[in-house]
């Protein structure tokens, strides 16, 4: 799948993300977030795994960490305004680099460890998705993984999102930023796009069949990446040759 701005449903979503949003309630938000989710992956990498590509990577504000549980962190993303920022913040480092999704395509087949896709697929169309899968799988090495987070089940709603988002910010303290947050969200670009496009949802069974479709042993994960519990994980991985 190649990527270009401005074009059809998913691609509305990237100019979103090329553009200057914020979808955190505050600063303490988005720290806490980027740590969660940092923490949530670290784990599903250790004790080490070699080369991880970070997909659809956003700010990546854990990069750090994961890199010193890793042999090589490729971020990538499809927004160039991410990926800028990006490269001048990881230009010294000497484990992580900075690829555009064509780049990730370019890699060798066979060579990579994990591919973690958190909180991505939502914002693709379905073909999307599948096409996106279909070039990735041949990167993996023998027992490598795609790790798929925050999957929206179907019946998932956005007054789910609200109530988790609300629990996050009890558990981390942000509560009144949290409650002014979701005003104004109600009255974002966020939202008008959410509610004109909407976000891609699927069931544990279908991601399941998706995996299966790809010849990788998929599983739903006992936890999701994230602070959200009512959306899911999912390890997708290749056996031996
Ligand atoms: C909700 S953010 C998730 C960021 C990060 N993975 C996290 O969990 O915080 C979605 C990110 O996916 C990127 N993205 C969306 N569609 C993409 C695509 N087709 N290819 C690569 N990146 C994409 C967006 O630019 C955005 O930075």
């Amino acid at each position: 799948m190649r990527i270009v701005l401005g074009e059809k449903n998913a691609l509305n979503w990237l100019d979103f993300w090329n553009g200057n949003h914020s979808i955190y309630v505050s600063e303490t938000h988005r720290l806490r977030h980027h740590e969660r989710i940092g923490e949530d992956i670290v784990k599903r990498l250790l004790p080490e795994t070699g080369i991880v590509i970070d997909y659809g990577c956003g700010e990546a504000l854990s990069a750090q960490l994961l890199a010193r549980h890793c042999g090589r962190l490729i971020l990538s993303d499809g927004a160039p305004s991410v990926r800028d920022k990006l490269s001048d913040l990881h230009q010294g480092a000497p484990n992580i680099s900075v690829l555009a999704p064509d780049e990730v395509l370019d890699l060798d087949e066979g060579s990579v460890d994990c591919i973690i896709i958190n909180s991505v697929l939502q914002y693709l169309a379905p073909e999307d998705t599948q096409a996106l899968l279909q070039d990735l799988t041949p990167l993996l090495a023998d027992h490598g993984r795609i790790i798929i987070g925050d999957i929206i089940p179907p019946d998932h709603t956005m007054l789910a999102d609200a109530g988790a988002l609300l629990h996050f910010a009890w558990q981390e303290q942000f509560m009144t930023d949290a409650m002014i947050g979701l005003m104004r969200t109600f009255l974002s670009d966020y939202r008008k796009i959410r509610a004109t496009y909407g976000l891609t949802c699927y069931s544990a069974h279908e991601m399941e069949t998706m995996g299966a479709n790809l010849g990788l042993k998929t599983q739903r994960t006992a936890l999701n990446i994230g602070h959200d519990q009512g959306r899911m994980t999912f390890e997708m991985q290749k056996s031996a040759a």
